[in-house]
């Protein structure tokens, strides 16, 4: 076990593990310490898995984009043969990025520092001046873990990951209401967030700064009221949802619930407020239903996978938020907008109406969180306790503590 040295909390991380109060937030040094955010890399984030997009984005072969998490970067293509790939971005002669482009197409990936040259497999199939004996076949980029959960798109730096196998089999039924398989990439965005990445993911998971920080989002999400004053609307909506194509499942096998050596993943679907069939400004639809979809229910589901990805299924798009740590004092958040993939840009939806929810949500959830790791820094922080309405987060929270006494 290493101990990590705190200035002046001298306690190992088992013992700031075993002094956490259950139902009050994380200490400081979760947040601020290098030592615990080195065991996070090796513990949780390289363990689990992470959304990459979806496998409509890398269509033809040759199709690549690179995903980049904390320190790892890997290139995820789509090869001759038709497979999806992935590979370490580093190269085998000195170790330089070898891909620095956020996505394209290629046969060949050229390494910029000498130019070696590596096909859609992985293999090295140029590298000039080497010496004699020199084998080019011991020299393939190293390959990452990489699989798809009915048309998404996951990776993982570990080369033994927790299984799929759950997600793919009990989210197979709500994932084919949205038809997940033909959807498509409407938009992408991305948010630098200086802040610990644990902040960003926490802030997601729960609702009970809705009502204060986004007047745009809390006119319709019902998520933005505890469960008593939701009743209603609730009920309405599971009235409506067998007309409209849909059904209702309740799954949750997330964080501390996941099965053991599983991904965890949950499903949910919640009321929109009257007046909103889908998170537009106006409340009318964005984009063709998606599936076999016949109309609006009036509600928007929540899939979740892993601790790292999350997304939102309204009945016409799908929005997904990937959170990953940049270095233990920075986040990124990516936000995806997903629509189904015979819906035409212009004629069947407009990007700016689509994404303008979410955009402000996120920028305004940025400023929050920012200011929320400016307070957690200071020598006055101390845990303090969750409300009603942040039993997701504190969920997540002991995971974070559960995979991190996992040895
Ligand atoms: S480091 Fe890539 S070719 Fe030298
Ligand atoms: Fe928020």
């Amino acid at each position: 076990m290493n101990a990590v040295v705190h200035e002046k909390d001298m306690r190992t991380i088992d013992e700031l593990i075993a002094a956490h109060e259950r139902g009050y937030s994380l200490d400081q040094r979760f947040y601020t310490d290098p030592g615990i955010y080195e065991l996070e890399l090796e513990r949780i984030i390289s363990r689990n898995w992470i959304l990459a997009g979806h496998e409509s984005e890398l269509a033809e072969p040759g199709d690549f984009k690179v995903l980049n998490v904390a320190r790892e970067s890997a290139i995820i293509v789509r090869s001759e043969s038709g497979a999806i790939n992935a590979f370490a971005n580093v190269c085998r002669h000195r170790g330089s990025l070898v891909c620095l482009e956020e996505k394209g197409n290629t046969r060949k990936f050229e390494c910029p520092y000498h130019g070696w040259m590596y096909d859609t497999d992985g293999k090295l199939v140029g590298a000039r001046s080497m010496p004699e004996g020199f084998e080019r076949d011991r020299h393939s980029l190293h390959p990452v873990s990489v699989d798809t959960i009915h048309g998404l798109m996951f990776v993982c730096f570990s080369d033994n990951p927790l299984s799929l196998e759950g997600a793919k089999r009990d989210l197979a039924e709500p994932m084919a209401l949205f038809d997940f398989p033909n959807l498509k990439l409407a938009a992408h965005k991305f948010y630098d967030i200086p802040a610990n990445w644990k902040l960003s993911i926490e802030n997601y998971q729960e609702c009970y700064h809705c009502a204060t920080a986004h007047p745009e989002y809390a006119r319709s999400h019902t998520l933005m009221v505890d469960d008593k004053r939701r009743g209603r609307l609730q009920k309405g909506m599971l009235e409506k949802m067998a007309a409209c194509g849909l059904r209702e499942f309740d799954i949750f096998h997330m964080d501390i619930h996941a099965r053991p050596g599983e991904m965890g993943y949950a499903y949910s679907r919640t009321a929109l407020f009257d007046g909103y069939v889908t998170g537009s400004k106006d409340g009318k639809p964005l984009a063709p239903l998606l599936g076999d979809l016949t109309d609006y229910d009036g509600g928007a589901s929540d899939f979740d996978f892993g601790g790292f990805s999350f997304l939102l299924a309204y009945s016409d798009h799908v929005v997904a938020y990937v959170f990953t740590p940049v270095d233990h004092l920075n986040s990124r958040c990516d936000i995806y907008w997903f629509v189904r993939n015979d819906a035409e840009e212009g004629d069947d939806y407009d990007v700016d109406e689509m994404t303008w929810l979410w955009d402000v949500t996120t920028v305004s959830d940025k400023e929050i969180i920012v200011n929320n790791w400016k307070g957690v820094r200071s020598r006055y922080y101390q845990p303090g306790p969750f409300s009603t309405m942040e039993d997701y987060e504190q969920n997540w929270t002991e995971w974070v503590l559960q995979e991190l006494s996992r040895k």
